[in-house]
This record gives C-alpha cells, sequence and structure tokens, in this order.
C-alpha cells in the first residue's frame, strides 16, 4: 500500500488506530509468550511495527498541516518506537525472558506517548484555529486508552 492510499484509508480514526495498536500489541506479546517458533513472532512484531509505522505517518501529516510547533520532538518520540520494534525483531530469537521484558517496556512507552505526546498535540489543536476535523480523529482519545489499556496484560 502505498503512503497516499494509506493516508487515505486510515485519516480520520486516530482514536481507531491506537485501539488498533493495543490490539496488535496484545497479539505479539502473546507470541512472545508461546510462541517457539521465531519466524512466527517476527511476522507478529513486523505487523505492530509495521502498522505503527502507518499511524506515525498519519499523525505526522496532521502536523505538518496545522504547523503544529512541536513536531519535532514528536516525530523523534517515533522513531524511538520504531527503532525498539528494529531491535526487538532482530533479538527475538534470543533469550525469551529478556526480549519479552524489552516489549513490556515497549509497550508501556507507547502508552505514555499516546497519554503524553499525543494529549499535548490534541490540547494544540484544541488551543489554535478550527481544527474540528482532526480533533474528531482522536475521538474519546482518553476513553479509547484507558480502555484499551486496561486490556493489555
Ligand atoms: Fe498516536
Ligand atoms: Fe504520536
Amino acid at each position: 500500500m502505498s503512503r497516499s492510499n494509506a493516508l487515505e484509508f486510515h485519516l480520520g480514526d486516530i482514536d481507531g488506530q491506537h485501539e488498533r495498536l493495543f490490539e496488535l500489541q496484545r497479539s505479539a506479546r502473546l507470541s512472545l509468550q508461546n510462541e517457539t517458533d521465531p519466524a512466527r513472532i517476527r511476522t507478529e512484531l513486523g505487523g505492530l511495527r509495521m502498522y505503527a509505522k502507518l499511524h506515525f505517518d498519519v499523525e505526522e501529516s496532521f502536523f505538518s498541516e496545522s504547523g503544529y510547533p512541536d513536531a519535532e520532538v514528536h516525530r523523534r518520540e517515533h522513531q524511538v518506537f520504531l527503532g525498539q520494534m528494529d531491535a526487538l525483531i532482530e533479538d527475538c530469537g534470543g533469550d525469551g525472558q529478556t526480549v519479552c521484558a524489552r516489549f513490556d517496556a515497549a509497550g508501556v512507552w507507547l502508552q505514555r506517548h499516546i497519554l503524553e505526546q499525543d494529549m499535548q498535540y490534541v490540547e494544540f489543536l484544541r488551543l489554535t484555529g478550527d481544527h474540528r476535523d482532526r480533533l474528531q480523529a482522536f475521538g474519546s482519545h482518553e476513553e479509547g486508552v484507558t480502555k484499551a489499556s486496561a486490556r493489555t496484560p
């Protein structure tokens, strides 16, 4: 899927994307716990990584369109998460406990990113100009995150 097609498909539902990210995270976690075949674990982690990248691209396109001044800091955080996923994909054949612990830490990091960095962007939208469509995309943002994170193992 090209980047522009991806944007068309997913634009307007950041909240839903966060829910989906948490679902993929839970699924990858179960795979890390139960799978013995590293290739299968890599597929799960790769799916999460791919979806996260798609989601980050959508958010970052919002930043450019709305003139968000803290876009660079936020973009760097996205890069950190993708880097963590790349490292886990690389290392997932190694010591299971260490990989699980690193994956859990990345999951906690992602929740914090959504609650803090994404919320900071939502606050910016609330305070500046007419950003109704973008605000709508974040939907019941805090509620969605709370619901989703409550289900995290
Ligand atoms: Fe996000
Ligand atoms: Fe973000």
